[in-house]
């Protein structure tokens, strides 16, 4: 009787200590798999990050004259429009902005800048990243 008791306790106390293994083994599981820190991975979005460095480039090159009361035209739809396609409006300002020192900036700001300006008119599709091989597939369409 005795001897049947002890063993039973132990396979008690024995199923018992492998519950609580197997729950820190999931905690540690779940703590060594969850990303943590200050600097966790930014998800990789080349559009979203053109179209970031263009807003910041066009504030820096461009907006000055292109704002109301400023030298240069409104930059709407219906203007971007007339250059049928993202290559010849890429074209058009990489060899004649900004007015006051024309194609003076990187290639790749230039395509930056075109994306940010026809992203913020609902012109560039959802899955272009702007370039030299994308672009002239890219119309420019009023509407
Ligand atoms: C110093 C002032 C100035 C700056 C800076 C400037 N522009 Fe212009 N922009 C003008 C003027 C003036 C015109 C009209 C030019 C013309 O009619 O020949 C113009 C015309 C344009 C046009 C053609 C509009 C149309 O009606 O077809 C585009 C597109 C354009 N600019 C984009 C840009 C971009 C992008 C930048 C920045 C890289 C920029 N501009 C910087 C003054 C400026």
């Amino acid at each position: 009787m005795v001897g049947r008791g002890r063993h039973r306790r132990a396979v008690w106390i024995g199923g018992l200590g492998v519950l609580v293994l197997a729950a820190l083994g999931g905690w540690a599981w779940w703590w060594l798999g969850t990303p943590r820190g200050e600097a966790p991975q930014a998800p990789q979005d080349p559009r979203a990050e053109q179209i970031a460095r263009g807003s910041l480039y066009f504030q820096q090159s461009c907006v000055s004259c292109h704002t109301q009361g400023g030298i240069g035209p409104e930059l709407t739809r219906g203007v971007l429009a007339n250059y049928r396609t993202a290559d010849r409006l890429f074209r058009y300002v990489s060899r004649a902005m900004p007015y006051d020192a024309p194609g003076s900036l990187e290639e790749q700001t230039y395509w930056d800048i075109v994306a940010f300006l026809l992203a913020e008119n609902g012109m560039l599709p959802d899955d272009v990243v702007l370039g030299p091989e994308t672009a002239p597939d890219v119309p420019l369409r009023r509407r």
